[in-house]
């Protein structure tokens, strides 16, 4: 046996290691339970990774959302919740810090992303309107629907495709989205709904020439333009690598000019602002402000705590702020980014350029010999858990639901399963581990079959559907 000499992974690449700015001061243990109660656990799932417990998950990569590390500032901060009913101390932090890192005048707690999403629907769409996006997102698309809004998908046609190396794969097509006003009207569009990274593309970055030229292409007609803020500080990182202009811009600057085109945004803070509960909603007009203020009170609680304790509001303030400082956005992505390094150089088929939070398997290309209808990307997620206890997401015809009209799977381009990294949770040797893991399901692709759906929900039907082996 040939003895290699072992070489950091900085060397192997030619370039000085980096490293987490932060060091660990409490572990949770982790356990592995065996390959037969793997495969039980995954029938008693119905084949679904969101119906296992987390007990019988060893690394657990289903989502960036709600999962990440918190701070000892943050944990500090939730021993200063002030539990008034209404006007909590926290909210007036959390307001503080929106308004300096985001720049919008006024801000609503909200207790994750869809309650914000479910808030500036109902107020900004009319019933028949049309709402066009970068690529939809699930919670989002369904609350425009529910309002009364069709979502019409303008992003640009290189983000359907995986090998296409476009570096803001998350851009907006303007003459796509210019043929819809013509179409339509300007009048029957409520809104374009804009997310910086796209998650659905694979953490894709929208670049600040495109926010600014849809920006522009809005004005002339008149329609506003509400930012999906929830990985925009992981966009702004693209910004600041990939855009000319930008690389002496710090990461927070950036996020503050994107956000100044817009007229506000809703937030899931699980993901960015680095919470384990919490969203907001961020408008500049007064009129829209005040008939959102009235509308939360419905919904989600008084406009001061929307939904959360004055403790996570806390955490939230503090978590804005340590969410764009350069040294752990860079640290952040360049852990997703040394993941899908890995499997590229082993040949494993992954969405490309690599995004912000996650590494996406191209089922399509993984498993050529299952057909979209078989649900190959479910079916990774599925053979991923049993080969190692690897949790993972499926991203492909499951999560795309139905169209509404003719009642038959939505088929989306992109059939893609989700490793999805926590922030400040997983080290580079829980890394090695996942690649290897998909490796050896790659390598035994061959002799793996689909699956058959056996339960639908109505709504979002990718969290609790139930599948069985073909
Ligand atoms: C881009 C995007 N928007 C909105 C949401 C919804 O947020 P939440 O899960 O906090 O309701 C998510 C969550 O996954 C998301 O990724």
């Amino acid at each position: 046996m040939t003895h290699l000499k072992p070489e950091t992974m900085g060397q192997q690449f030619g370039r000085r290691s980096w490293a987490e700015p932060w060091k660990i001061k409490m572990v949770e243990p982790l356990r592995m339970i065996s390959r037969e109660e793997r495969e039980r656990a995954l029938v008693e799932a119905g084949y679904n990774t969101f119906l296992l417990r987390s007990d019988d998950v060893y690394i657990d990569l289903l989502t960036d959302s709600g999962t990440s590390a918190m701070s000892d500032r943050q944990w500090a901060g939730m021993m200063l919740g002030d539990e008034a009913y209404a006007g909590s101390r926290n909210f007036y932090h959390l307001e503080e810090a929106v308004r300096h890192h985001y720049g919008f005048r006024h801000v609503l707690p909200t207790h994750q992303g869809r309650g914000a999403e479910h808030l500036i629907s109902q107020v900004a769409i009319k019933p028949g309107q049309f709402v066009p996006g970068n690529m939809y997102f699930t919670t989002t698309r369904l609350h425009q629907e529910l309002a009364g809004g069709h979502f019409v998908d303008v992003i640009i046609d290189e983000a359907h495709d995986p090998e296409d190396l476009h570096p803001f794969k998350g851009d907006v097509d303007l003459d796509k989205l210019g043929a819809l006003i013509e179409r339509v009207g300007a009048g029957q569009v409520a809104y374009v709904s804009l997310a910086g990274t796209v998650n659905m593309a694979g953490g894709q970055p929208v670049s600040m020439a495109n926010v600014r030229a849809v920006r522009d292409l809005c004005a002339r007609h008149g329609i506003r333009l509400f930012l999906d803020a929830t990985r925009l500080v992981e966009n702004a990182f693209f910004i600041q690598e990939r855009e000319a202009g930008f690389a002496d811009r710090s990461i927070a600057d950036i996020v503050l000019e994107f956000c100044s085109y817009s007229d506000g945004a809703w937030m899931s803070a699980k993901k960015d602002n680095l919470v384990n509960i919490g969203g907001w909603l961020a408008v500049n007009d007064d009129d829209q402000f005040e008939e959102l203020r009235n509308l939360i009170v419905v919904y989600e609680g008084l406009h001061t705590y929307g939904g959360l304790a004055g403790r996570d509001m806390e955490a939230l303030a503090i978590g804005i702020e340590e969410s764009v400082q350069d040294d752990h956005v860079r640290s952040r992505i360049g852990q997703v980014r040394y993941l899908g390094e890995l499997l590229t150089d082993w040949g494993i088929p992954i969405v490309q350029p690599v995004g912000g939070h996650a590494v996406f398997l191209d089922a399509r290309r993984f498993f050529p010999h299952i057909p979209q209808d078989e649900f190959p990307a479910q079916t990774l997620a599925a053979e991923l858990y049993l080969d190692s206890g690897i949790r993972s997401m499926e991203r492909g015809i499951a999560s795309a639901g139905r169209d509404a009209k003719t009642g038959d799977h939505n088929r989306p381009k992109l059939e893609l399963t989700r490793l999805t990294i926590p922030r400040r949770v997983y080290t580079q040797a829980h890394m090695d581990v996942v690649a290897e893991s998909v490796k050896a399901v790659h390598d035994g692709r061959g002799s793996t079959g689909g699956l058959r759906m056996t339960y639908e929900p109505k709504y979002l039907r990718f969290f609790q559907a139930r599948f069985e082996r073909l």
